[in-house]
């Protein structure tokens, strides 16, 4: 809860306590650069030893609540039949308003599945935005993803409340240009990753789904990050002021044909799901799921999971339990604004994200200034990010670089982990590494893989800046 102070500071107040801890470890400078070495300049292969706050995603690392933990011990460890997974389809019930429900590993076997049943080669999906592996899977069968965003999106100074809105003239033009049967779906993603955590309006999501339904397209939401973007909607859209979080995210899902999501974000467990309440889409889908997954009562997951995930669905609707990132992001990016630090504005859903072309000016895309960004805070703080930019998108058929819209460091918020005090610390080593930015040089490939090269991709530093920025920082803050 945003609490304002006598002093007129407004501080997000955690309204939880901490319970169990896990100690971490902040490794001096020196210890590191060899880390960052050892790993290729990408932060995916830094070991958690190595990590002072880990800020790479959150995904499948929120704290879970004491509710969840006590679900797992009772658990229905059925190999079929299990009662987890009939308390698992009646929170999708209650919550997102879904009769039927079939859990999956992870957010991207959703994505597998959903392309298996209804994406055929040289068909088109149109989106708010790609992710990364909703991408993948549907370039893997020979699709392409059209990205219809407004073009407000891709520019992070933008104050636009709902960056995360479909362009409706965009969607018609798809719909006038392939007709109704090269388009397999039209996918709108909640609290959008990729453009910064970003979210759209009920209002856009509305005007999508006439259109949809008007021309007989399917609609899927990709609600990885639902709950959030009914946050935002909330804060920012008018006319739900008084609604609940729980109310708003029912309103969303009663939009979409078929829904899916990774639980790990929102849930705050280690699995995922598709729900619809269409019938014949369910048997489709439920047909394959013990070909990839497993059976329909566990689809992958580990059951205690499948318990935990019942409560975390009803649990993630809660305003506190919604708004515990959200409002982490804000005081992050905030602070870094008020120290001309540029970052994605207005702030969103899981994470801060840094805009490292306006960061590190003097980096060619061609060198990579976000994972030279995400290198750069590893070495000057300690803390874990995540490259998402030109590293994170992979080259075209013929092997020619695309160079990704934006160029952005992703300092992800893991929901109920951090407190205000780390975030205190990561603003004042992010600002330090700012006003030494000129020691930051670029990286080039040394082991790039074929698919998703982000992953396990080996890099280097141009001209060694790693040494000279850690000798830099030694000089001036020494060990720490
Ligand atoms: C919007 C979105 N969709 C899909 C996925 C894939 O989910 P998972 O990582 O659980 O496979 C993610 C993961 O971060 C995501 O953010």
């Amino acid at each position: 809860m945003n609490i304002r102070l006598a002093s007129g500071k407004e501080i997000p107040v955690e309204m939880h306590k901490v319970r169990i801890v896990q100690k971490v470890n902040l490794p001096p400078v020196g210890e590191r650069l060899r880390a960052l070495e050892e790993g290729g300049y990408n932060t995916f292969l830094l070991r958690t030893r190595d990590i002072f706050l880990d800020m790479l995603t959150d995904s499948g690392v929120n704290a879970m609540s004491d509710n969840q933990l006590a679900g797992m011990m009772v658990a229905d460890d059925a190999y079929a039949g299990g009662e987890s997974y009939y308390r698992l389809a009646a929170a999708v019930e209650d919550v997102l308003g879904y009769k039927y429900v079939l859990p999956v590993h992870q957010g991207r076997a959703a994505e597998h599945l959903i392309d298996k049943v209804f994406l055929k080669s040289e068909q088109v999906v149109p989106t708010n935005y790609h992710f990364t592996t909703t991408r993948a899977h549907i370039e893997i069968l020979g699709g392409i993803m059209l990205e219809i965003y407004a073009d407000e999106a891709l520019n992070t100074r933008s104050v636009h409340p709902f960056k995360g809105n479909i362009d409706i003239n965009k969607l018609k033009e798809v719909i006038k240009k392939y007709g109704r049967e090269r388009i397999a779906y039209v996918r709108m993603e909640a609290t959008t990753n990729l453009l910064g955590g970003q979210p759209f309006s009920l209002e856009n999501m509305r005007q999508v789904r006439r259109i949809c339904h008007e021309h007989k397209l399917l609609f899927v939401l990709d609600g990885s990050l639902i709950s959030e973007n009914a946050y935002l909607i909330k804060q920012r859209e008018e006319g739900y002021e008084n609604k609940s979080v729980a109310e708003i995210v029912k309103e969303m899902c009663s939009l979409a044909d078929v829904y899916y999501m990774s639980a790990r974000k929102n849930a705050s467990v280690r699995g995922g799901l598709i729900a619809t309440n269409n019938e014949r889409y369910y048997l489709q889908l439920r047909d394959w799921l013990p070909v990839y997954e497993g059976f329909l009562t566990y689809g992958g997951m580990s059951v205690k999971e499948v318990e935990a995930m019942a409560i975390g669905l009803r649990e993630m609707t809660a305003y506190d339990v919604a708004g515990c990132s959200v409002q982490q992001v804000k005081y992050f990016v905030e602070r870094l604004l008020k120290n001309d630090v540029p970052v994605v504005t207005p702030p969103g859903g899981l994470a801060c994200h840094l805009d490292a072309k306006l960061f590190l000016p003097h980096i060619p895309q061609s060198q990579y200034p976000a994972g030279a960004l995400s290198a750069a805070v590893y070495l000057a703080a300690g803390i874990r990010t995540m490259e998402r930019g030109t590293i994170s998108t992979d080259r075209d058929k013929d092997g020619k670089e695309i160079m990704a819209d934006l160029e952005l460091t992703r300092i992800a918020v893991p929901r109920r982990v951090y407190t205000v005090s780390h975030i205190e610390y990561a603003v004042d080593r992010i600002t330090w590494l700012y006003k030494h930015r000129d020691l930051v040089k670029g990286l080039k490939f040394v082991a790039e893989p074929p698919v998703l090269r982000f992953f396990f991709g080996r890099l280097a530093s141009v001209d060694n800046w790693g040494k000279t920025l850690c000798d830099g920082f030694k000089k001036e803050l020494g060990d720490y």
